[in-house]
């Protein structure tokens, strides 16, 4: 058996990341290893909160919503506390872990609000993921999907901030020898099998 593996998935919102997780933590258990499931914004204290504000709760007494750097340095802390309460002892203790979302999502997205030099030294010394697989999608085909799904409207869904995460997605995974970008305008089982197939290249 190899070592344990760290796995990201990222897309734009819609882009099928969740349902993606689930079936690939599958995937991986039918290999016969063990797998923990995560995501960002976590499920600890930090993660909790970011949810909250992103569904547009924690406002200021007029109304203003949190300052975008203020977010990053969330999402930053976020991913710190994740990092070494669950993902570092999980892969210590022999499991896979795989995370819908991680730092890429702060490079494509608080890089729309803030200086893209600044967000990545937040990042300084954080664990690489082994792999990234970007889940590649029309913007509004993830914005159809939203809606179909009744998914509740969240700070960075409009279009247009939408595009320009999707590009800077793109020009993210080019410049990283361990990402790649997927198709992921198919059905859910030909997504599927596309990111087993490209999973497995590392076991
Ligand atoms: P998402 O992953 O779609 O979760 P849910 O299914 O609960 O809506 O939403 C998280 C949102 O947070 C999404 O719009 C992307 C954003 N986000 C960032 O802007 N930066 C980050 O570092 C992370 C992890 C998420």
């Amino acid at each position: 058996m190899s070592k344990p593996l760290f796995i990201v998935l990222e897309g734009i919102d819609g882009s099928g990341t969740t349902t993606q997780l689930g079936l690939l933590e599958r995937h991986l258990a039918g290999r016969g290893r063990r797998v923990h499931p995560t995501r960002e914004p976590s499920q600890g204290p930090v993660g909790r909160l970011l949810r909250e504000i992103l569904l547009g709760g924690h406002r200021h007494a007029d109304g203003a919503p949190v300052d975008g750097l203020a977010m990053a340095l969330l999402f930053a802390a976020d991913r710190r506390d994740h990092l070494c309460r669950e993902i570092e002892p999980a892969l210590a203790a022999g499991a896979d872990v795989i995370s819908d979302r991680y730092l890429l999502s702060s490079l494509a997205y608080q890089a729309q609000e803030a200086e893209r030099d600044w967000v990545a030294g937040l990042a300084r010394d954080l664990r690489e993921p082994d792999l990234t697989l970007l889940l590649d999608v029309p913007v509004a085909t993830a914005a159809e999907r939203r809606r179909a799904a009744g998914r509740a409207l969240e700070r960075y869904d409009a279009d247009d901030v939408q595009a320009r995460v999707a590009a800077r997605y793109r020009e993210l995974v080019a410049a990283d020898a361990r990402a790649a970008v997927l198709d992921a305008r198919g059905s859910i089982e030909e997504v599927a099998r596309a990111v087993a197939a490209t999973v497995d290249r590392l076991l």
